[in-house]
């Protein structure tokens, strides 16, 4: 069963064509892992995906439906939450406040926060820091907390580990895994460490200059295989 279906999609940026009719899907309740190197087409890929950028073909389905042509914001409000690369959130703003932010205006908001505070312990006790004073593993851990209050059945998540000290990257690789493992949530993860990426996915997908150019199982028994066809 999928969830996310990317199918033959074309996008990319004013004449510059990224995405040659890229095709993706997303188990229901399962991971799957994009792995590519730097300016393949990755982020662009988790882009359109969101409605942040609009393609010029293909279709983008959701449970069966064309979403293609859904605002980012529909797209959240069908269960999807992006978490883009880079660790974002309001540096000047609070740990607390960013996440009231997302919480604002929804019903469960007070509880949802409570839910991402309990899977990011370390957060209640940098409530009250400003964002921009976090560790870069604390910014990481953050953008997913904010994510998850909006309860998401679809996480996508852009380079969860990357320029992330080794020491934080296994937390957040954990806290990953376990989200994935808890049920009711499929997630859509670019990832350049190999290793965790395919401990993660039951499907994995390479990139390459916009085209996927290797795709199969997940699982550490297809790490070797994805290594020779990224040659890392
Ligand atoms: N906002 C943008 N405007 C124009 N070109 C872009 C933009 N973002 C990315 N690109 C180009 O699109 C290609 C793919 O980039 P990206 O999707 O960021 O790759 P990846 O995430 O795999 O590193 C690169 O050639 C990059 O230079
Ligand atoms: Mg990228």
């Amino acid at each position: 069963m999928t969830l996310l279906e990317i199918s033959d999609v074309r996008a990319g940026y004013d004449r510059t064509t990224v995405l040659h009719g890229v095709t993706v899907a997303v188990p229901k309740d399962g991971v799957a892992a994009v792995l590519g190197h730097n300016g393949a087409g990755k982020s662009t890929l988790l882009r359109a995906a969101m409605g942040l950028l609009k393609p010029t073909g293909g279709q983008v389905l959701l449970n069966g439906e064309d979403i293609t042509r859904l605002s980012p914001h529909q797209r959240v409000a069908r269960g999807m939450a992006y978490v883009p690369q880079g660790q974002q959130s309001f540096p000047h703003l609070t740990t607390a406040e960013n996440l009231q932010l997302v919480a604002d205006g929804r019903a469960d908001g007070k509880e949802a926060v409570a839910e991402a505070l309990d899977l990011f312990p370390a957060l209640r006790e940098l409530s009250s820091r400003r964002a921009g004073l976090l560790s870069g593993g604390q910014r990481q851990q953050l953008a997913l907390a904010r994510a998850l209050v909006t309860r998401p059945s679809l996480l996508l998540l852009d380079e969860p580990t990357e320029g992330i000290q080794p020491s934080v990257v296994a937390e957040i690789e954990e806290t990953i895994l376990s989200l994935a493992a808890r049920g009711g949530l499929s997630v859509l993860l670019v990832e350049q460490h190999v290793g965790f990426a395919m401990r993660a996915a039951e499907r994995y997908f390479v990139l390459e200059a916009g085209r996927v150019t290797s795709s199969g199982a997940g699982g550490t028994g297809a790490e070797q295989t994805v290594r020779e066809a990224l040659s890392v």
